[in-house]
């Protein structure tokens, strides 16, 4: 059965990457969440999607600028504006949030364009420390990163994200010791680049999924997880498949 997983939470109805967002996902019963990391410049792990918060906010600046202290001040609803105190959270708030749930946490380290030093190392042991590692997969488009997380921490799972086509993905994702692929949707109406994912019998986790055609799509080929900003809806195509099936 193909698992549904909110895209930097149930961000379709709330703003990004915020608790409300999170809180949301598990209302709307998903299987897990996907979440940005990034680190402030008192090595705090936030979860935002961007280096900067132009975007969701209404202030300027980079992340990597900010203190905790004042980052986590600052009202993230500019995409949402109906949500008034919404605020970026801290990797440990999300974790407290939902380690009594059973959501599974794919937690993308944000490295590819500012590479954090010791990302990888910060955000593995904040994992172990909450008793976290089993519930999290770690992706990136950076596969450096990816590779890192694992050399540090052979249990920890990993998935390598992309979009443009990988030569031979599945040899490529052996040498990254990654244990599924992340592609974006659309590789799925690719034939031979499709048939080869499916022959690797690699699980694929697929994004950004939120049309009801690529729902159906992939939940009918049960991909392992689609990552998507509605899960309500998701949910809904997938029972709909299981009752026809
Ligand atoms: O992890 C899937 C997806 O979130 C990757 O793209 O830009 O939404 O972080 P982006
Ligand atoms: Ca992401």
């Amino acid at each position: 059965m193909t698992k549904i997983w909110a895209h930097r939470g149930a961000s379709g109805y709330a703003p990004e990457n915020t608790m409300e967002a999170f809180a949301l996902a598990v209302e709307q019963r998903a299987d897990g969440v996907e979440l940005d990391v990034q680190l402030t410049k008192d090595q705090r792990l936030v979860v935002i999607h961007d280096e900067t918060v132009d975007r969701v906010s209404m202030q300027h600046g980079y992340v990597k600028d900010f203190e905790w202290k004042d980052l986590c001040k600052i009202p993230v609803n500019r995409t949402i504006p109906e949500y008034k105190e919404v605020f970026i959270p801290s990797l440990e708030e999300v974790y407290q949030l939902l380690k009594g749930s059973h959501l599974t946490i794919n937690v993308e380290l944000k490295t590819s364009v500012i590479w954090y030093p010791k990302i990888e190392e910060k955000v593995l042991e904040l994992t172990k420390e909450m008793g976290m590692l089993e519930r999290v997969i770690f992706s990136s488009f950076n596969h450096a990163s990816v590779k890192k997380i694992k050399e540090i921490e052979p249990e920890a799972k990993t998935g390598i994200l992309y979009s443009d086509i990988l030569y031979q993905a599945a040899e490529y994702s052996q040498k990254v010791e990654a244990d599924a692929l992340h592609p974006v949707f659309y590789h799925r109406y690719m034939e031979e680049v499709w048939k080869e994912y499916r022959e690797s019998g690699i699980p694929l986790h697929i994004w950004t999924v939120n049309t009801e055609d690529a729902m159906k799509d992939l939940i009918r080929e049960d991909a392992a997880a689609i990552i998507t900003n509605y899960p309500d809806k998701a949910r809904a195509v997938r029972e709909q498949i299981q009752e026809n099936r």
